[in-house]
């Protein structure tokens, strides 16, 4: 594990509880963020294959949406304590303590992977490596869901982020990284923030071509 992946874990794992207590219920304020995941879930439905990874899933309330919307789902995070408290608020649920950068999961196997807000924290010389992770544990034509803050600038922004340092990124560059590691992005929303950093919440959905597809 490389140090900011350290700090990561040990800023997340001091706040499991007050994050839980913040976020568990946040989607139910954001009607976006909600459409999004949804649109998703049901994309994911479609391929035939509902088993999906919910990456650096926090307490696991997402985990536990997309397994009612119909998806074989469980949850991944390099937090214990967050692992932890998945399991313990979603008992019927399955939670791995990985890296998503090292997925406990064979080539090919997901219909879908949702990554809301989780790969934030990865330097942006990082995330071709975290991609390539992404695309060798989905199946042809499956579906990425990320998540993030949207910046304006031609270049990644770090911030201090409450937790721990974050990037946001201008989501022109975030769906470039994307089509680098052979996912086709084909669906963005943006709109005003639903926190008061002031970023612009971005949502890309991208697939993996099918078989026989370029
Ligand atoms: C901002 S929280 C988002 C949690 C949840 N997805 C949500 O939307 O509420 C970021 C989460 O990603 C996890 N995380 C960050 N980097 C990670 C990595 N490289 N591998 C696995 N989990 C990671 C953190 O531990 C934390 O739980």
């Amino acid at each position: 594990m490389v140090e900011y992946q350290d700090e990561t874990k040990a800023a997340y794992d001091g706040i499991v509880e007050l994050y839980a207590s913040m976020f568990a219920d946040r989607l139910e304020t954001q009607p976006f963020a909600r459409a999004m995941i949804g649109t998703f879930a049901e994309l994911v439905r479609g391929t035939g294959n509902p088993r999906a990874a919910d990456v650096g899933c926090g307490p696991g309330h997402l985990t536990a949406m997309l397994h009612d919307l119909g998806l074989d789902a469980f949850g991944v995070d390099l937090s214990p304590g967050m692992v932890d408290h998945a399991r313990r608020a979603h008992p019927a649920l399955r939670f791995d303590e990985a890296r998503m950068e090292a997925l406990p999961v064979e080539d090919g196997a997901l219909g879908g992977i949702l990554a809301h807000y989780s790969m934030i924290h990865t330097p942006p010389g990082d995330l071709p490596a975290l991609l390539a992770e992404q695309v060798r544990v989905l199946a042809p034509g499956g579906l990425l869901l990320v998540s993030f803050f949207a910046t304006d600038g031609p270049e990644p922004v770090r911030f201090d982020h409450k937790v721990t340092p974050a990037y946001s990124w201008p989501v022109d560059r975030f769906a470039e990284l994307l089509a680098g590691a052979g996912l086709v992005p084909f669906a963005r929303l943006f709109h005003d923030p639903a926190s008061e950093r002031g970023f612009l919440d971005a949502h890309v959905l991208a697939r993996l071509p099918p078989e026989g597809e370029p």
